[in-house]
């Protein structure tokens, strides 16, 4: 793949600069996060060339542009993710894999994410995030959430999707060396002593270490229904599709579930804590909500009755879950390479260029939302509705065949949270004004919030 403009094509090349020779514009992106694009956008158009992590890139924002980009899978892009990342989650994950054998590949996950297999995870999600909220309010200190929500979704993804039985200083280790990998998934594809790069790929290498002596030591369940966790449904939907997964491929997977659920959950949580301690109004329409549905009696939650469809049929929390997800997209966007030369906007996108479609900007520009800068739930209630105007206004998740796997996984777990929050926890903000936000790798607070827990009434 060159980076240089099509020639054949009369189209301009986007505007935009492309910064200092190999590393571009990428110490600018850390040190600005989101206003980095906001800057750019304001100046160059909802399409503009920057260079990022070691290559050309194109920036894209607004539904339309989106939707074109998205729905262009195989036809005018395929994936394409900054080289750190493509090697460190491994050929056989599903970011690196194209085609048939993306198609095949989703289809086997699509089960460890089905109705059924949800049920199955309530129990062991809502065990784990009470376990977390006893921790957080037994401690005299105001705890630091990001960091707490960090650990509160690596935990998730270890005992609840993968089903491992570690001990306390195992996970512990785990935890830091999933810190390290995280941290360098998008770094400068340098290779070299002390270099992010490198210090990410040893701790892929230790993961998957790890992993596979947890894989081999895990009791496998894998008859009938009953299912104990993600592992089991997986290991049991490749084997419908006639497919055995191999040991490679199955470190690779989980690593890259674990990768997919973390950093994104962790951002969410916070991001919904911090708006429920800002709204207090909106805490309370969730605590009526859950009182008129009878899961909230004197203070206190009836656990008994928290199935999945009830937890479907609350369309106040969904709301709210919704605009957290609006207002602080965890996921800035996602990587493509165009596959031929096409129009966006009146410029050229040529081949073998970089595309980062905006998540992010996408929201903060988008016409269809009323004060779009403002907090406000009732936004998505069935009278008002304003993301039916069209798919790509709203994209927390994605769009097209390669949207978020774990999507109804994520919502269930955040679901959870704030019926665990607004069920019997008190919670103060233990700063005296709320921290301003930083989106690189995700959004979340730069104080990673401060919060005072009380526990249950
Ligand atoms: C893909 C967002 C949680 C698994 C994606 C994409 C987005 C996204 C935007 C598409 C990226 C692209 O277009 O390239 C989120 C958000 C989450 C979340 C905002 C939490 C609030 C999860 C969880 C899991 C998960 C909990 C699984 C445990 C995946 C997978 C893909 C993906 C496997 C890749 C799909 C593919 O390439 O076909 N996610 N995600 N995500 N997500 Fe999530």
């Amino acid at each position: 793949w060159t980076a240089t403009r099509d020639k054949s094509c009369k189209l301009p090349m986007p505007k935009g600069s492309m910064g200092f020779p190999i590393i571009g514009e990428t110490c600018h992106w850390f040190f600005q996060g989101a206003g980095f694009h906001a800057s750019r956008r304001q100046k160059y158009g909802n399409v503009f060339k920057t260079h990022l992590l070691g290559r050309p890139l194109i920036r894209v924002t607004g539904a339309e542009n989106v939707r074109k980009v998205l729905m262009g899978e195989h036809s005018l892009v395929t994936v394409d993710w900054p080289q750190s990342t493509s090697t460190l989650l491994g050929p056989n994950s599903l970011a690196n894999s194209i085609g048939d054998i993306h198609r095949k590949r989703r289809k086997i996950f699509a089960k460890v994410f089905s109705h059924e297999a949800l049920e199955s995870y309530l129990p062991k999600i809502q065990q784990v995030i009470q376990e977390n909220l006893r921790v957080w309010s037994s401690n005299p200190e105001p705890i630091n959430v990001y960091r707490e929500s960090q650990r509160l979704s690596f935990q998730m993804a270890i005992r609840v999707l993968l089903g491992f039985r570690v001990s306390e200083e195992e996970m512990r280790c785990l935890f830091h060396t999933f810190q390290d990998f995280v941290e360098n998934v998008f770094s400068l594809p340098i290779d070299l002593p002390f270099s992010g790069y490198r210090k990410g790929i040893r701790a892929r290498d230790s993961l998957q270490k790890s992993i596979e002596k947890a894989i081999r030591e895990k009791p496998l369940h894998t008859q009938g229904k009953d299912y104990t966790d993600a592992l089991d449904v997986l290991l049991e939907s490749a084997k419908e599709n006639n497919t055995e997964l191999t040991m490679q491929e199955l470190k690779e997977s989980t690593i890259e579930l674990i990768f997919a659920a973390f950093a994104t959950t962790a951002s969410a949580s916070t991001s919904l804590i911090m708006q429920l301690l800002k709204h207090p109004p909106v805490l309370e329409k969730l605590r009526e909500e859950l009182r008129s549905c009878g899961l909230l009696h004197d203070g206190c939650l009836c656990q008994g009755e928290l199935r999945l469809d009830s937890i479907i049929s609350l369309k106040y929390l969904d709301c709210v879950i919704k605009e957290v997800l609006r207002l602080f997209a965890p996921v800035s966007g996602g990587y493509r390479i165009a596959t031929q030369t096409f129009e966006l906007d009146g410029v050229q996108v040529p081949k073998g260029w970089s595309v980062m479609y905006s998540i992010r900007d996408t929201h903060d520009t988008s016409a269809v939302f009323k004060d779009v800068e403002a907090f406000d739930p009732d936004r998505f209630s069935p009278e008002r509705s304003e993301d039916r105007e069209g798919r790509f206004h709203y994209l927390p998740f994605g769009g097209g065949v390669r949207s978020c796997l774990g999507k109804q996984l994520a919502t269930l777990f955040l679901k959870l949270l704030a019926v665990e929050l607004a069920g019997g926890s008190r919670f103060e903000l233990a700063t005296r004004t709320f921290p301003r936000l930083i989106s690189v790798p995700v959004v979340h607070p730069t104080d990673g919030l401060r919060v005072k827990f009380f526990g249950l009434d």
